[in-house]
């Protein structure tokens, strides 16, 4: 439940999700392949658009163009939101979307692990999970391939990264189109270098290129690859879509095979303008990676934007099998090595004797209050302190007013977990490391540490690794296409990072397993020839290992909700002998369910091959909770899968040929059509040196029943819709006077995403119109007045389409928790409310619904709003 008061930090602007840039439009012409050729006479397309503008009176200014012919022509504009429904109707128009706000990759920290004692020889351990180790055995590297990073530019001169910038180098090109300045409330100042200077870019760089033989050993999956480096984001802050835009379009004008992008924000519509750009680009041949997200603890259905993008390698994240850590030596005692979660050594050159802050290893509030004036200086001393309830930099600063220089925080639940720890030159040890220092301290044995600077780099085993990340984002997407695509190591990742920032780092999230994906289509374009860009997709789904939800061998495998097809196996996909496609079946919802579905199995060997066939099933994951409303936020498997009838169990290919198959799907039937159920599986294709699997996933329901506005009070303790003053409070025929903060704030939350969201002012004894099916053909999309199908209104106060639902977890409107209209006395057409008593009639448009049938739309009347501005 989260506090009114959280409402007071409201804008007085329309926001949806307050991802909207107000009054900027990207605007998308009809292209010169699309017109006959006596039109180019008059000038060029843009030109002409403009002339249009002019002429209707259409104030506008250019923010920039697009030209690239055959995939996007258009202009991003700066144009009042009144203006929006006359554009849309101009001839050579094709679509107009609002500049929506992509917020700045924030990758996730190191995961809480176990240790245990098994061990793998070096730091390439993402590399082995994905027989990407074998392919560089074999001397595959990228060579000859262009890969396009679209982040926040890279790190050149770091000598792992080719030391320079420009042809010759690893990083041959770029652009920066921003300048470090740059947020999306400020004006870009592009320039031709794309130096980092944040890391997240030298980071993404480093998994797909780093040089062997540095100090980690770690190397890029595709280290002999080309890479140009398009920033898009300034030192800190978000980027607009429309800039996203232009690096795409410049990624394919550079001609780069692959273009990577570790960004995106919740979505969930492969209509964004981001997204359907990217999908272009696929279809042109361009394989594009987009990051899935990093919101799994939203539950289903949060697929982020542009990964959402039909057709594009949407990427999973799965945990590292290791993680990076260093090794503390123990003096005075024999004991093994206490490992400390740290990248690098402590800097602390000394053998330290160990104080603990208390000898009480279960004391919660440990060090949270100033020690006491007893303790001794320790300033020579590791001083332990155990982890809970005040914040580290408390605990640190008390230990540091008694002249405390180096620390050790022991945890309070099993295992490890990234901390912050400032400037203090202090690391996380396990619980039970712990408890033999405080016991040690407490028996007043002589025991001292020593923090070695060089040889103690210590991989410690993550029981999670090989299971999908924790933060890795469900889908589906509300076109029930499969997001993620695939999955690749991105939970606890050592890579490259800026010089200045000390060269290397360790991070986690989505952003780092999608250039793994990149970087492996570089090697698979490599060694099977860039013709097969169009069935790279299929090779690495059929190929991808499944993943299971659980360790015991009896858990269900991980719904492909989450997962994908599974994790990347790349040596497979270089050598895969058998090509399989497709390698996904997208089954939709019960309402647009086709159950006959065919595979090929084509054998491209020198051997007659036999395979059997059998069908997998993945657990399906209910997604919307007990109330049939909100959708859940952590997904419980269960075993009601689907059927599928094959036409063979066993098939037999000759060298050179193919068989087809066909598969008969039948839903789970014992299912609760309220919860939403995504099912999914594989069809395991087997021979005796090959296993491939075609994935499939599907919805054991109707979209279209999914409610769409939140009508619970589960979020606010109120219901909503409602409408609320600045305070947070939603009042009850209320009188507002439209002066400074007095105005009236519709707060609605969407518990789904839907494809249109319309809000209209109407009288105070308007009448919701009964429910028919048929409506007159009015234009519905974009403001249009005062109607929306036959439904007359004082007026529209604003429309957005595609909007995402919200999240629990967010506890902002910005960070997508609730979407309010602040109503100032202005329709949409820019025109003037006369005071007196209205109210608020509110319409959601529900997935998959048509917005000519009004049945098809959830509604909402507000209570009484009167507008009394003296
Ligand atoms: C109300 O807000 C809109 C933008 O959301 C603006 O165009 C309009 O001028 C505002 N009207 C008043 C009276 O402030
Ligand atoms: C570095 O990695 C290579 C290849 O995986 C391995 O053979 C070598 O032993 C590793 N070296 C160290 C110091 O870990
Ligand atoms: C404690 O151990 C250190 C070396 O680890 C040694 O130099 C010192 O003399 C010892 N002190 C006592 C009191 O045993
Ligand atoms: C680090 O410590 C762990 C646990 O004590 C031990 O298994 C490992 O061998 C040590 N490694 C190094 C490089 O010191
Ligand atoms: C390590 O600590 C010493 C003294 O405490 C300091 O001079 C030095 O700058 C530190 N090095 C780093 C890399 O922080
Ligand atoms: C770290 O130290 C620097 C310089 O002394 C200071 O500017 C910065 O605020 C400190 N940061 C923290 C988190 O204490
Ligand atoms: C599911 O069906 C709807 C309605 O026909 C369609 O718009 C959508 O693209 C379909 N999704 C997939 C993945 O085929
Ligand atoms: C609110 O207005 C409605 C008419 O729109 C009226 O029936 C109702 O009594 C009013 N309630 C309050 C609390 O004033």
């Amino acid at each position: 439940m989260r506090s009114a008061a959280l409402l007071t930090f409201f804008t007085f602007i329309a926001t949806c999700s307050a991802r909207v840039i107000q009054d900027r439009y990207v605007v998308e012409l009809h292209d010169l392949q699309a017109l006959s050729g006596s039109k180019r006479s008059f000038g060029s397309l843009h030109e002409n658009f403009y002339r249009n503008l002019r002429k209707r009176d259409v104030p506008f200014d250019v923010v920039r163009e697009y030209s690239a012919d055959g995939v996007f022509v258009g202009a991003s504009l700066k144009l009042s939101a009144d203006q929006v429904g006359e554009v849309a109707k101009m001839s050579g128009v094709k679509a107009i979307r609002p500049v929506i706000e992509v917020p700045r990759p924030k990758p996730v920290k190191v995961q809480v692990v176990n240790p245990t004692d098994s061990g793998l020889p070096d730091g390439q351990a993402s590399h082995i999970m994905t027989g990407v180790d074998k392919l560089h055995a074999k001397g595959i590297a990228g060579k000859g391939i262009t890969i396009g990073i679209i982040d926040t530019g890279i790190d050149y001169n770091h000598p792992f990264l080719g030391g320079g910038f420009g042809p010759g180098h690893k990083v041959i090109g770029g652009y920066d189109f921003v300048g470090d300045d740059y947020t999306s409330s400020k004006q870009p100042v592009p320039d031709p270098d794309p130096m980092d200077c944040e890391g997240h870019g030298t980071h993404v760089a480093g998994i797909i290129g780093a040089n062997p033989g540095n100090p980690f050993n770690i190397s890029g999956v595709a280290y002999e690859a080309s890479i140009n480096a398009y920033r898009i984001f300034g030192c800190s802050g978000d980027v607009s879509d429309d800039i996203i835009i232009e690096a795409l379009l410049r990624g394919y004008q550079d001609g780069n095979d692959i273009l990577s992008l570790s960004l995106g924000g919740p979505n969930g519509w492969p209509e964004a303008s981001s997204a359907v750009v990217a999908s272009r680009l696929e279809d042109k041949g361009v394989v594009l990676t987009i990051a899935q997200g990093n919101d799994g603890s939203e539950g289903p259905w949060a697929a982020s934007s542009p990964a959402s993008g039909a057709h594009v390698f949407s990427i999973a994240s799965v945990d590292n099998i290791k993680i990076p850590a260093q090794n503390a030596t123990v003096h005075g005692v024999t004991h093994d090595p206490i490992v400390y979660l740290s990248t690098f050594p402590l800097n602390a050159t000394g053998e330290y004797p160990i104080y603990a802050t208390s000898t009480d290893t279960t004391k919660a509030n440990d060090a949270c209050d100033p020690l006491p004036d007893s303790t001794p200086d320790l300033s020579d001393k590791v001083v332990l302190i155990r982890r809970g309830t005040c914040t580290f930099a408390q605990k640190l600063g008390n230990a540091a007013a008694k002249g405390g220089k180096v620390f050790l925080i022991y945890n309070n639940v099993p295992g490890y977990a990234s901390i912050t720890t400032g400037n203090y030159t202090a690391a996380l040890v396990a619980a039970d490391d712990g408890a033999f220092l405080v016991n040690q301290f407490a028996s007043k044995s002589n025991v001292s540490l020593s923090f070695p600077q060089s040889g103690a780099y210590y991989e410690l085993p993550d029981p999670h690794g090989g299971f999908i990340s924790s933060f890795s984002t469900y889908g589906l997407n509300f076109d029930l296409e499969l997001k993620p695509t695939v999955g690749a190591p991105g939970g606890n990742i050592i890579s490259t990072y800026p010089l200045a920032k000390g060269g290397y780092t360790v991070e986690s999230g989505t952003s780092m397993a999608t250039p793994f994906v990149a970087g492996s289509a570089a090697l698979v374009l490599q060694t099977r020839g860039k013709s097969i860009v169009k069935g790279i997709r299929d090779l690495f789904q059929t190929t991808a290992s499944p993943l299971s939800s659980g360790t015991e061998e009896t858990d269900l495998l991980q719904t492909l909700a989450v997962s994908g097809a599974g994790l990347v196996q790349v040596n497979i996909a270089v050598d895969a002998k058998t090509i399989v496609s497709p390698g996904q079946l997208l089954l939709n919802d019960t309402a647009h369910f086709n159950p006959i579905r065919k595979f090929t199995i084509k054998n491209t060997g020198s051997e007659t091959t036999t395979y059997k066939l059998t069908h997998v099933p993945a657990g399906t994951a209910p997604t919307v909770g007990s109330d049939g409303i909100l959708t859940v936020t952590a997904v419980t498997l269960n075993r009601q899968s689907a059927r599928v009838d094959l036409s063979q169990n066993q098939v037999t290919v000759r060298p050179g040929s193919e068989a087809t198959v066909s598969a008969v799907f039948h839903p789970p039937s014992d299912v609760d059509e309220k919860t939403f159920p995504i099912y999914s599986g594989f069809i395991q294709i087997t021979s005796l040196s090959e296993s491939l699997r075609v994935s499939y996933a599907g919805l054991a329901a109707s979209i279209k029943n999914k409610q769409v506005i939140d009508t619970t009070d589960t979020f606010f303790g109120f219901k909503t819709p409602a409408i609320v003053n600045t305070a947070g409070q939603p009042g009850v025929n209320a009188s507002y006077t439209l002066k400074g903060d007095d105005q009236p704030i519709l707060v609605l939350r969407l518990a789904f995403g839907t494809p249109l969201l319309r809000l209209d002012l109407v009288p105070e004894n308007f009448k919701a119109p009964p429910h028919k099916r048929s409506l007159s053909d009015s234009f519905w999309y974009w403001i249009s007045g005062g109607i929306l199908g036959d439904v007359k209104t004082l007026g529209a106060l604003a429309e957005y389409d595609y909007v995402p639902r919200n999240y629990l977890g967010a506890s902002t409107a910005a960070a997508n928790g609730w979407t309010e209209y602040a109503f100032n006395g202005t329709l949409a057409d820019g025109s003037a409310v006369k005071d007196g008593s209205y109210k608020v009639f509110l319409r959601a448009l529900r997935v998959a619904g048509n917005p000519k049938v009004n049945t098809d739309f959830e509604s909402w009347l507000s209570p009484t709003i009167t507008i009394k501005r003296s």
